[in-house]
Formats: structure tokens, sequence, C-alpha cells
């Protein structure tokens, strides 16, 4: 029976409670698998290095592919007492073929171990995360298409700014994600180098090749300092810090549907099958998983400051206080996973009130062409600028609409009017004005999702 790896340098129990208080295998046991393929990796290490006879191999390499199945059938009785996930393998290990089972545990320690399985585990995390950013940015690219000759307004400090086409809307996170998903290729350039062969804190004294570990668990580099490697968490803040980047631009997309979802903007309706009813109020239909997507967002902040403040003021190397790396890590990658799929769902089913958007586009909307067609004709920007403010006045004072106003109420205001101004107040005209690059002109949208498509490898 396997008792505490420990046992030897001890004359009394544990006490219960600091079993309960120091066990990590309630949640590490979420690294299992990454434990096994490890264990499996470093076993033909050790049997390449002499340590292990042919049978042994043979026997420990059987019983770790038992142990697979069963985490995986959930039949592992996972036990508190071994403390953690990497404990509670090697006793499964031990109990199934015996005494030589405990050989696995040579040449390293759970402290290189533990940062191969969290790195191995955010390697896989972060390619999730990134297909399902990708999802995400086909949707936001299939409805910036559907929309693309619908207009709208824009806000700035929540004010109506000027006409954009719906599509530069959703093309703007389809941008955000873009960058986002380059945060966690970053995050995946430093989690993917192995640790395993550094040890405890000062290295390995047994002739194991690395570099073939490495190879065998998909690591492109090792680590080159056993002492950085094993006290490193700096791959998991990176991993942190983008969950916490994306959080807030979901959140920022979430934020301006759920306004743009009200009665009073009537700009979008969400599908009744993403929405929720409220216990009391009949007539409510509430945006509660966007709120919901927006809350969320909290707890990807607090998980990074969590393992921010963990690492600061830690002595070199190795402790204990790093096992708190884990349930930020597992949760901000939960969390971040649920929360993108919820928001791919809702831009799928989601509709834009198109007449009331296009409706809503126009009037002062279109005032700083104005100001704009007065510079064409020669006066100074800030004068130009001046005398559309002074119509935009009038407009607001009259109760008038831009768009109505006589050439002759233009003319009140400067000589410089003539018929052609009516040319350009629409709002759809406004807007295929912007023809820069990365504007909202008709032609710039299209060479942008042009680019867009080509960039997320899907046919245009
Ligand atoms: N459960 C531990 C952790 O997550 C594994 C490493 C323990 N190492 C040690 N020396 N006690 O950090």
């Amino acid at each position: 029976m396997f008792k505490k790896a420990w046992e030897g340098r001890f004359s009394e129990e544990t006490d219960k409670f600091v079993e309960e208080f120091t066990e990590s295998v309630s949640f590490d046991k979420r690294l299992a698998i990454y434990d096994i393929i490890q264990n499996k990796a470093h076993a033909k290490a050790l049997y390449k290095a002499g340590v292990l006879k042919e049978e042994e191999f043979k026997n420990i390499f059987k019983a770790l592919e038992e142990i697979e199945r069963d985490i995986k059938e959930g039949k592992i009785n996972w036990k508190k007492e071994y403390e953690d996930v990497h404990m509670n393998i090697e006793a499964e290990l031990i109990n199934r073929i015996g005494k030589a089972g405990g050989k696995i545990h040579t040449a390293r320690s759970r402290n290189d171990q533990v940062a191969t399985d969290v790195k191995l585990y955010i390697k896989e995390n972060i390619k999730e995360i990134k297909d399902l950013l990708r999802r995400l940015r086909i949707e936001l690219i299939k409805k910036a298409e559907k929309y693309v000759d619908v207009v709208m307004p824009s806000y700035t400090h929540l004010q109506k700014a000027q006409p954009i086409r719906v599509s530069l809307y959703f093309l703007s996170f389809r941008e955000a994600f873009l960058y986002d998903s380059l945060r966690f290729s970053n995050a995946y350039v430093v989690s993917d180098s192995m640790p395993l062969g550094s040890g405890a804190v000062s290295g390995i004294d047994f002739p194991i090749d690395r570099y073939l570990t490495a190879d065998e668990l998909n690591f492109s580099k090792i680590t080159r300092n056993s002492m950085y490697a094993t006290s490193d968490r700096d791959f998991i803040l990176d991993f942190l810090y983008a969950c916490a980047v994306t959080g807030m631009h979901l959140s920022r997309l979430a934020e301006d549907l759920i306004i743009w979802a009200s009665e009073e903007f009537s700009f979008i309706n969400l599908p009744d099958r993403l929405c929720t009813g409220s216990s009391i109020m009949p007539q409510k239909k509430n945006p509660d998983v966007l709120e919901l997507v927006r809350g969320k967002t909290g707890r990807l902040y607090g998980n990074l400051l969590n393992l921010m403040t963990v690492l600061k003021g830690l002595p070199s190397a190795y402790n204990r206080d790093l096992q708190e790396d884990k349930e930020p890590l597992f949760d901000s990658s939960d969390t971040l996973k649920s929360s993108i799929f919820a928001v791919i769902k809702i831009i799928e089913g989601m509709e834009i009130n198109e007449e009331r958007v296009s409706k809503e586009a126009g009037n002062l909307l279109l005032i700083t062409d104005v100001a704009n067609y007065l510079v064409g004709k020669g006066i100074p920007f800030r004068e130009a600028h001046a005398i559309a403010g002074n119509i935009a006045m009038y407009v607001i004072k009259e109760h008038k609409r831009l768009e109505e106003l006589s050439l002759e109420e233009f003319k009140n205001f400067s000589p410089a009017f003539s018929e052609d101004i009516f040319e350009i107040l629409s709002p759809q005209k406004v807007a295929d004005r912007r023809t820069s690059f990365g504007g909202t002109s008709k032609e710039s949208i299209l060479n942008y999702i042009e680019i867009a498509k080509r960039e997320e490898g899907i046919s245009p």
C-alpha cells in the first residue's frame, strides 16, 4: 500500500486539517491527462537512460495506459491523502504494478513536473480559445457582409457622431478579436518550452535527453535554467492577461448590444431563444446572456491580479504558494471559452432593425460633411466648422432636419453654398465619402472584408 511519499523523515501522521488545507487534487485532477502523457514520455526517457529495464518500462507504460483509460471513464478515486494529482497517479501506478512503479519519479521532481503539466494544459487551451475566436470573427464578417448596405449612427461620448455602415461596427470587433488571438499566440510561445528535466531546483543527475522528451511532448524548446523553470509562472500571467483583454472586448460588445436591444434604441432584435424572462414582470425579455458576459469579465481581471499578487515577493525558487496558480487559470479558461461561445450565438442570431438605424443616421450626423463641403469651396476648416455649428444650432432651435433645409436657408449662413450641397446630404453618401483605408465607404468596407476573409482562410 502506498503511503506518504515523504514518510521516511516524519515521526507522526499528518494532521487531518493540514491534509485538507494543503491538498490540490480536488482541482488539479484536471491536469491528470497531461500528467499521464508526461509520465509516458518520462518513462521512455528513463528506459533510454538505462534507469528502467525493458520489462519495467513495459509494465509501467501499460499501467499508465490503463490509468489513462480509467481517468477518462471517471473511475479513479482521487485521494486527498495523496495531496495532488501527481502523487495520486504515482500511487495508482504503485498499487497496480508494485514497488517498481516508484521508479517513475527518478530524475524528476514535482516542481518540474507540475510546471510541465500546466504548460501542456495552457497550450491545449490556447488552441481551443483561438479556434473559438476565429469562429467569432467569421460570424462578425458574415454579419458585416449581410448589412453592408445599411447605414447606422456611430457614437462618440455616447452622443451621435457620424453615419457608418453597420459593417464597420461588426468589423471593428473582428479586428479586436484578431489582436486578442495574437496575444494568445504570444502566450503560447512562452508556454512552449519544457521544464521537465529541471528537477526540484538544480537540474538532474541522470543521462536523460531532454530534447527527446520535449519532442515527444510537442514542446518546440526546453527551458534553459532549472531554477527559473521550476519557479516561473509568468507564462500563466500572459495567458490570464490575454483572457482579461479578450473579456474586456466581449464585455464592450455586450454592452453595446444590451443598449441597442432596449426599447429606446430598438436598433437590434435578439432571438427569444437567447433571452430570458422576468419572474414578476410579464412584459420583459432580458439580455441576461450578454449581461453575464459583461459581468464575468470581473473574474478574468480578478484571476490575473490574483496570480500577480501570489507571485510578488516569493523567494527563489519553488514555493508552495505556486499551487495557487491553478484555480484562477482553470477559471479564466472556462469562463472565457463559455463567454466567447455565448457571443458567437448572439452574433449569429441577432438582427439589425434596418429601418430604424437608417433613420437615426441622418440629420446632424451629416453636419461634419457640410463643414467639409465648405472646405471644398475654399473656406478654412476652422471657419467652416463655425458656420456648420451655426447651422446645427438653427436646425435644433427650429425643430428641423438638416436634409430639409432649402438652399436659401443654407445661403443665409454662407454664400459659398450652392445646389450641389444636396448631393451629399444623405447618410449613405456621407458614409461613402470616407474612402480612406479602414474607413466606412462601401469600397473600403468591401476591401477590408476581402482581406479579412483571406486572413481567416475562408473563400471570398
Ligand atoms: N501540487 C503542487 C503544486 O501545484 C505540486 C508541486 C509540489 N512540490 C512540492 N515541493 N511540494 O505546486
